[in-house]
């Protein structure tokens, strides 16, 4: 058995391509005292990846050039020489896009299981679940009877925050791309879904929202963000959780330009990175697991098999080819 491992070969240019990757079977490695070996079984593609591919340092470091890809996975400890970790539990954490990772178990999380299927925990009940949970709830500060919009509303984040927010007893607007997409939405309770690639999503906006946004949730920024700014309700507040549209520009990042609007609606605009919470994250988890349990949570996964396959499954999420939470299983 060997193990395959995705590296960065060079920094993108744009869309990443294959090219920027470097596909390697090495052997798998030895452990030292006080490390586990673990057996990888799924790999989460993430938009967050492209930017980590980046120069520099933003929340977080770049990849350096010849390292593995930065991934959260999720696996199996198959050897242990840790006195706090055994053979046999799952667990998860930035494990890199490789089969099999060493850790000292220094950021790793155990997995419970009979809290849901293990792919689970790189969805709902993993970062995106995180993202979700505190950007709304912290960030958003939904009151019953408000109106959440949500871009890119069709991702595992987009999912997750538009069911919370029913939950929380909110209107719950959605941006997606396509048809199929937008009845998926309305399938898992969303009010309302508009479909940004074949409607004027301003015009939607009035029609559907006459009330105004109280809040929106922003996954992909660009011309969106510029349309829901010109819908906001007085006292809104804009979460910019992430800007897709935008992660393969580097020199004309396109910002707002209605940004007077968060003035004449005494409007805030926040962001979020997920790895803040961090401490708080098994308040999120208890309450994920019981809306999980409860079906007041539907996830949606997509999965594709062969780690090879990484450059094109990352490519994907550009592409809006994922219906779900995009994952690669080893
Ligand atoms: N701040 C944080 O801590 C944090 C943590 C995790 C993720 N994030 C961000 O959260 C956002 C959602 O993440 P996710 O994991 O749920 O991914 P996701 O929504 O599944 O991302 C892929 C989807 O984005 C849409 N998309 C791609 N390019 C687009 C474009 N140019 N214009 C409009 N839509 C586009 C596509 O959907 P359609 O088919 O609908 O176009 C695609 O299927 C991302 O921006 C991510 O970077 C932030």
């Amino acid at each position: 058995m060997k193990n395959l491992q995705v590296k960065l070969a060079q920094r993108p240019k744009g869309m990443a391509q294959a090219g920027d990757f470097l596909i390697e079977n090495s052997e798998i490695p030895a452990i030292d005292e006080g490390q586990v070996l673990i057996k990888n079984h799924y790999v989460s593609i993430d938009p967050a990846i492209r930017g980590w591919m980046n120069e520099g340092t933003t929340y977080i470091p770049g990849i350096a050039i010849g390292s593995v890809i930065r991934a959260f996975a999720v696996g199996e400890i198959i050897e242990s020489k840790n006195a706090q970790l055994s053979v046999g539990q799952y667990v998860g954490g930035l494990l890199g896009a490789t089969s099999y990772a060493v850790s000292d178990g220094t950021g790793l999380d155990i997995i419970d299981t009979e809290l849901g299927e293990l792919p689970l925990h790189l969805g709902v009940l993993g970062m995106p679940g995180m993202t979700s949970y505190f950007g709304l709830l912290d960030k958003g500060k939904p009151v019953a009877g408000e109106t959440v919009f949500i871009s890119g509303a069709a991702g595992v984040i987009g999912t997750t925050v538009g069911q919370i927010a029913k939950i929380k007893g909110c209107k719950v607007v959605g941006t997606a791309g396509g048809k199929e997409k937008c009845d998926y939405l309305l399938s898992i309770g969303f009010d309302v879904a508009i479909d940004y690639k074949n409607e004027d999503v301003n015009l939607a906006l009035k029609e559907h929202c006459p009330e105004g946004i109280s809040i929106f949730f922003d996954n992909v920024g660009g011309e969106i963000l510029d349309v829901a700014l010109l819908n906001l309700a007085r006292g809104a507040r804009v979460v910019i959780c992430g800007a897709i549209s935008q992660y393969n520009n580097h020199t004309n990042i396109q910002g707002p330009k209605n940004y007077m609007k968060i003035v004449t609606a005494r409007g805030e605009i926040k962001g979020i990175i997920v790895f803040d919470y961090l401490d708080k994250y098994s308040i999120a988890i208890k309450d994920i697991s019981n809306w999980l349990k409860n079906k007041q949570l539907q996830p949606k996964n997509h999965v594709i098999e062969g780690l090879e396959n990484f450059p094109d499954a990352l490519k994907m999420l550009f592409e809006g080819k994922n219906f779900g939470k995009l994952l690669i299983k080893i």
